[in-house]
């Protein structure tokens, strides 16, 4: 090309700004390839020796902030070969042998991905503790559980917030199988084609820690499906923390009064003295947003896409990254509250005990008498109905009371309608037992 691009261009096309972030791995990356090189006799020891001190000086530029990019930098890739050549000379020019941008960027994507999945999984797991902790702190403790948003039946608290650890299981073990796909070495598909050096491709995947090599030099350059794969899995994430986040909401309100936020987790009103607002659990709801809207933009961006390279796949970065630092701030921020949370006992029994929710236990204990449920379940209708009629609770009916509704009731019903002996009998695998409650928080994962 005989003219300098425009700087419009320059400016429209440049990357640096956001995968400055790959410094790292790209050194790394560039580190392992050059002695790949060596090795295989295709550059000298001596230039090779060179080139990983420039680019270990290159990355300490990095680390103390101290690199300086050029407006004519279209990428990090491009920034740090032009720097390494200002350092060490023309032979700088050597480590690009046997390589292309196209490979070099999907393999610094991949490690990093690799360790945002790691860093993300590890902080998915203090989620898990923190939400065990207040689990434990608060054994014995009854709350509604609901459906509908309507009170439904008692649940242990500890249950509930089991729930969540159970969803956070399933974002690790998805975060874990994505990571498969992502450690596989993209380098040595060149720009599309292969290379024609003698490199050692299995050496490079070894010293980075891969477990294997890909196979298509035309789907390696082209193929973002781990970065997919991690949005997706991602966006669940978001979802899980986004319905966690919603519920401390609800339990904040006067209107639930479960919970109240620590100071340091709340915020004033610059108007209504009286407010307390819970802005954080908010946030972490609000920015779902963003993450979904990074799987829908990648996807976007690689719809329709002829194999194989195409610069739109530099559209994968800002996104993606997006989504990580989302994820990476939810999960610390509500790590950190969780356990700080205080809860008010006294509100979710009081809840518990309120709107009927014992009525199913009435139907079981008539089924448990012989009475089919279906019949069981259109006797008890009757008995709440008299029951909210006359603005009384079940618990306060007397035998003779319900007796008049069926004879099969006996003595022992009153013992049954109590929300203590309502989760007590749901002992069957899953329920909310305190058996099972202790059982799923005595796992070895949550008791760091
Ligand atoms: N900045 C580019 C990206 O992120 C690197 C690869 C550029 N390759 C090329 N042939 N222009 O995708």
């Amino acid at each position: 090309m005989e003219e300098a691009t425009d700087p419009l261009v320059d400016a429209f096309t440049t990357s640096f700004p956001v995968d400055r972030r790959l410094y790292a791995q790209d050194i790394a990356g560039s580190i392992a390839h050059c002695r790949m090189l060596a090795k295989q006799k295709i550059i000298s020891t001596a230039d090779r020796d060179r080139i990983v001190g420039g680019l270990q000086a290159i990355e300490k530029e990095f680390a103390s902030d101290r690199f300086r990019e050029l407006p004519s930098d279209e990428d990090v890739h491009m920034a740090i070969e032009r720097r390494l050549i200002e350092k060490v000379g023309p032979v700088g020019g050597k480590l690009h042998t046997a390589r292309s941008r196209n490979d070099q960027v999907a393999l610094d994507l991949r490690l990093y991905m690799r360790d945002v999945v790691d860093e993300l999984c590890d902080r998915i797991v203090a989620l898990q503790q923190a939400l065990a902790e207040l689990a434990r702190a608060h054994a014995g403790v009854i709350m509604p559980g609901y459906t509908h948003l309507q009170p439904a039946q008692p649940v242990l608290f500890g249950h509930h917030l089991l729930a969540y650890i159970e969803m956070l299981d399933r974002d690790e073990a998805r975060l874990k199988d994505c990571r498969t796909r992502i450690n596989v070495l993209p380098l040595g598909a060149g720009a599309l084609a292969g290379t024609t050096f003698s490199i050692d491709r299995a050496m490079v995947a070894r010293e980075l820690g891969f477990d294997g090599v890909t196979e298509n030099s035309l789907d390696t350059v082209s193929d973002r499906d781990f970065a997919l794969e991690f949005l997706g899995a991602g966006s669940i994430l978001a979802m899980h923390l986004s319905r966690l986040a919603d519920e401390i909401v609800l339990w904040a309100s006067p209107h639930f009064g479960f919970i109240e936020l620590p100071d340091a987790f709340a915020t004033g009103s610059s108007m209504m003295p009286q407010k307390k607002n819970p802005d954080v659990a908010e946030l972490v709801r609000g920015k779902t947003g963003r993450v979904y809207g990074s799987l829908m933009a990648l996807l976007t961006t690689l719809k329709g896409l002829p194999l194989a390279y195409n610069r739109d796949l530099q559209e994968d970065k800002a996104p993606l990254f997006d989504a990580v630092d989302t994820l990476l701030a939810s999960l610390a921020v509500m790590a950190a509250m969780v356990p700080r949370l205080r809860v008010r006992a006294d509100r979710m029994r009081e809840a518990a005990d309120a709107g009927y929710t014992l009525a199913t236990e009435l139907a079981d204990y008539l089924a448990t008498r012989g009475v089919p449920f279906r019949d069981a379940h259109g006797v008890v209708g009757a008995v709440v109905r008299k029951a909210i009629a006359d603005g009384r609770s079940l618990t306060t009916l007397t035998l003779d009371e319900l007796r008049a509704f069926s004879d099969a009731f006996e003595e022992d019903v009153l013992e049954w309608l109590t929300a203590e002996a309502a989760v007590g009998r749901r002992s069957a695998p899953g329920g909310t037992a305190p058996a099972n409650v202790r059982r799923r928080l005595r796992r070895k994962k949550l008791n760091p």
